[in-house]
């Protein structure tokens, strides 16, 4: 199983008496390509930083390509991140002076993966396939179109070669052309490295292009106003 997660409870340290997720039980399996849907505010963005290890459970078990998650402490599960999960963040997260291949590099620098010779012609067949031009590789990223930056922040989630590739409605801010190109291309990707993809978003219309959809208000069982104990 790509994730597994059982009896799995989270509440924010700063309202504690509210638990956001409360979810029983909820596998996905190696290589499966995953929509999970859900209204603004539901916990989209708290389930895939629970099982990415930026958050850690309030209780349960979190058990994510094998490794129990819930075991770890914060360095480990860093690490861990680092090692087998790419994920393409909802507001991107990129540097924004840093250009396109410093931000990948700098991915690439918490990984156990790669040597720099390598890395390099890594990045370059990246940023290549993923249409930016050799003009912008070193532009700071904030000058970057909304689309351009969404390409780096791919090529980011890629360059570790991740089993795992999370992705956060990514394609919010992208107009429907550029939508549709970003979806085809994230897709033949995820084929292409053999990677479990879990996306996330409120728009159903996007679910047309995975194997597996789920309503994230199925997977969590929360209830308002109820702390996990
Ligand atoms: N750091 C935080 N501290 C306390 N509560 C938080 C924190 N971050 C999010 N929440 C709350 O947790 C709930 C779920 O938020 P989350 O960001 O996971 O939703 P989402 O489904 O990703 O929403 P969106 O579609 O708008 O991105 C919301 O009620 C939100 O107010
Ligand atoms: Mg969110």
């Amino acid at each position: 199983m790509a994730i597994d997660l059982r009896d799995v409870c989270f509440a924010y340290p700063g309202a504690p008496e509210t638990s956001i997720l409360n979810i029983k039980q909820w596998t996905v399996a190696g290589n499966e390509h995953i929509f999970v849907h859900g209204a603004s505010g539901s916990g989209k963005s708290t389930l895939l930083n629970l099982l990415s290890g930026i958050l850690s459970s309030s209780g349960g078990e979190v058990a994510v390509l094998g490794q129990r998650l819930d075991k770890m402490n914060a360095y480990q599960r860093d690490r861990f991140r680092a090692n087998h999960i790419g994920y393409v963040f909802q507001q991107f997260n990129l540097i924004p002076y840093l250009g396109a291949v410093d931000n990948i590099q700098i991915a690439s620098q918490f990984s156990k993966q790669k040597k720099s010779a390598r890395l390099s012609a890594d990045i370059e067949n990246l940023l290549s396939r993923l249409n930016i031009s050799r003009a912008d590789w070193h532009k700071p990223s904030a000058k970057l179109s909304i689309g351009q930056q969404q390409r780096v922040a791919i090529a980011r989630a890629l360059i570790n070669q991740p089993e795992l590739l999370i992705a956060d409605e990514p394609t919010s801010a992208l107009d429907q052309p550029n939508s549709d190109n970003f979806m085809s291309l994230l897709m033949s990707l995820a084929k292409e490295h053999d990677i479990t993809l879990l996306f996330v978003s409120h728009d159903m219309s996007l679910s047309r292009y995975f194997d597996r959809v789920d309503a994230l208000s199925e997977i969590n069982q929360s209830e308002a106003s109820s702390p996990c104990l």
